[in-house]
């Protein structure tokens, strides 16, 4: 009798695996290893099959302080709707633009974990992300990362997270790449130090831009050979390069099939679907870039992610929504991808059988078109020193008004030819990196304030500037010591933090709250010392005179 009920439980089981209804929290987890990815399981290869998901929202970066966004994953009505389309484009994987950290996502991670969907997802979001033009990986950014990992870490079904996307798109912005590359490292520390799960990783994913091959060589790189701390686990393509009926050589696919052959980790084409030229129009794209994705690329090219679920301003959509958002009517383009999808039957690798040979690739060198240098990176961001460092100040800033700073930054980093301002620096052409340059505005301009002020005496009116600084009881809160060596060190050498990355901290201020967060479109920063790193000594020397609002515009 045991015998057949034994049986009995393994037809269940085996019917339900067939129906693939796994919870998120026992479905195998997806994990990389060398250049594939794997499910645990079984050590099968996997090949993504995805979609971008996610609603009116542009992935392109935006400078729109207000711009807002809806978490896609908060949905379970809208998952539910889209599963049984999204199953007709035998999709495994949906990529998500941003999530918020404080919704409930249980039900449509186990309506996508039923269905052997797995989820990537981006760590910004349009407010707090690393802007092109004036990078920092800052106490703001750290938050938003750690907290949307906090979020997702719980479903086994999430491969990993986006630590930037396209944030270097022209060839004057490879100097974001440093400040995205420490979020790549500060957010693999973190997964680890809370212990989540290891096979969660830490990626980034580019525009196809004429520095692609520096960008890709830097992030995979690590200087000194020292493991894999700062190096990325996966590589996303964002590649628009095959329109219509186009081939492996027009498009280019055959050029990065050759270049991405020696990667060490994994790569995907993290969005693709061009709309250019197609007959009929953008929602008759043709998708017969699914046969070399699929067919002889498999070794190189972990499959692809197609842009986008959602028709938008943007034409990228492969599906409308009608009756009010009821219903999902797909397009002609959903069509071809299905069939096109339908006929590929990729050749994979068993892990087994596969021995990773391809070993980190040398870092970029600097010059003209490659600004970073290898090493340093930028500090970790850690909210504690912060907190720590404002508390031990004997002059610190009172005004909340942030519209004031810029002033008294400008002023006091054009004195002394710039060294007041020396622990705030995060210039990664010459990798120049204060111990605080990821500290909220109020706080970094604390610790500036705060130098003057000890260079000139310690007298009460060096700690006023028109009011933003006052003088304070200087504290050292217990835990703090060993953190405030980090500064005294000089080196901006500093350790990683441990808690929970959105743990109230301290008695530090500034951070996360209002419009003007740093790190956001419209943020205040400290620039003038920044921008014009060396230079301010002389360019400042002769206005010393001039009062601080005349010395406001950079
Ligand atoms: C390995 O497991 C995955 C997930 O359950 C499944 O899709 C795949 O078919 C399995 N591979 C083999 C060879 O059975
Ligand atoms: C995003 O920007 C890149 C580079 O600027 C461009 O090639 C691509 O077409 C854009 N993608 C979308 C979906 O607009
Ligand atoms: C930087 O990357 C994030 C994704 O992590 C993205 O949301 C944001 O738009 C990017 N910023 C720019 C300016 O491209
Ligand atoms: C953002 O919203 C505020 C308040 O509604 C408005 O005053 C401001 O002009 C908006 N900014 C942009 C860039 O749209
Ligand atoms: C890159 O060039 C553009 C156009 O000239 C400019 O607006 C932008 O500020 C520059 N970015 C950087 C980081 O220098
Ligand atoms: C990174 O290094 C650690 C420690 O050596 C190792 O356990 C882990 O598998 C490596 N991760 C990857 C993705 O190679
Ligand atoms: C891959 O397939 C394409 C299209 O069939 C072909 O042009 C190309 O030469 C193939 N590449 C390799 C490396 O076999
Ligand atoms: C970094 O420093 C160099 C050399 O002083 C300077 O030319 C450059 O403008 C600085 N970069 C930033 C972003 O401040």
């Amino acid at each position: 009798m045991k015998g057949i009920w034994t049986g009995a439980a393994a037809l269940v089981a085996a019917l339900a695996g067939t129906a693939g209804a796994a919870s998120y929290d026992d479905i195998a987890p997806i994990e990389v290893y060398g250049q594939h990815f794997f499910y645990t399981n079984n050590g099968s290869q996997f090949l993504m099959k995805g979609v971008a998901y996610q609603q009116n929202y542009s992935p392109n970066g935006t400078t729109d302080s207000n711009a807002s966004y809806t978490d896609p994953l908060a949905d379970s009505a809208g998952c539910k709707r889209d599963l049984p389309y999204l199953q007709q484009l035998y999709t495994n994987v949906l990529r998500v633009y941003a999530i918020d950290p404080t919704k409930d996502h249980d039900d449509c991670m186990e309506t996508f974990a039923s269905a052997g969907i797995y989820v990537i997802a981006d760590l910004s979001e349009p407010k707090t992300s690393i802007v092109s033009d004036d990078p920092e990986w800052n106490v703001d950014l750290y938050r938003r990362y750690t907290g949307v990992v906090d979020a997702l870490s719980k479903y086994k079904n999430v491969i990993g997270f986006f630590a930037g996307n396209e944030n270097v798109s022209s060839g004057n912005q490879t100097a974001a790449a440093a400040f995205v590359k420490a979020a790549v490292r500060d957010t693999k520390g973190y997964i680890s130090s809370q212990n989540y799960r290891s096979t969660m990783g830490v990626g980034y994913a580019t525009a196809d831009v004429p520095t692609r091959d520096d960008l890709a060589a830097y992030f995979a790189c690590e200087p000194g050979n020292t493991g894999n701390a700062t190096q990325i686990d996966f590589w996303g393509y964002n590649v628009y390069s095959w329109c219509g009926d186009s081939n492996y050589a027009d498009s280019s696919y055959g050029e990065r099939y050759d270049f991405f052959k020696d990667y060490p980790v994994p790569v995907f084409f993290a969005e693709y679907g061009c709309i250019e030229g197609i007959t009929g129009g953008p929602t008759h794209r043709p998708f017969t870039e699914v046969q070399v994705l699929y067919g002889n690329m498999t070794d190189v090219f972990s499959g692809g992610i197609v842009y986008q679920w959602f028709m938008s301003e943007n034409n990228y959509g492969l599906v409308e929504l009608q009756d009010s958002d009821a219903s999902v009517s797909p397009y002609p383009d959903f069509t071809s991808l299905r069939s096109e999808l339908a006929s590929v039957t990729p050749t994979t690798t068993a892990r087994s059988k596969y021995t990773p040979s391809n070993s980190a690739p040398a870092c970029p060198s600097t010059g003209s078109s490659w600004l970073p240098v290898a090493s340093p990176l930028p500090p970790s961001v850690n909210p504690q020193l912060c907190a720590c460092m404002a508390a031990s100040l004997g002059c610190n800033i009172k005004s909340t008004d942030e519209s004031a700073y810029e002033d008294v930054f400008n002023y006091i980093c054009g004195k002394n030819d710039g060294k007041y301002c020396a622990g705030i620096q995060h210039n990664a052409t010459t990798g120049d990196f204060g111990a605080l340059g990821g500290c909220a505005p109020k706080d970094q301009l604390a610790w500036v304030a705060n130098e003057y002020y000890n260079g000139n005496g310690k007298s009460a009116s060096a700690c006023d500037f028109s009011g933003v600084a006052t003088t304070q009881s200087a504290q050292t809160s217990s835990g703090c010591g060993t953190l405030l060596d980090a500064i005294s060190s000089g080196t901006g050498t500093v350790p990683s933090p441990t808690g929970k990355g959105t743990a109230a901290v301290g008695t530090e201020t500034g951070a996360a709250s209002g419009s003007k967060s740093k790190g956001g479109a419209g943020s205040v920063s400290p620039p003038g010392f920044v921008a014009y790193g060396g230079l301010i000594g002389a360019a400042y020397a002769g206005l010393a005179a001039v009062s601080m609002a005349g010395m406001l515009v950079l």
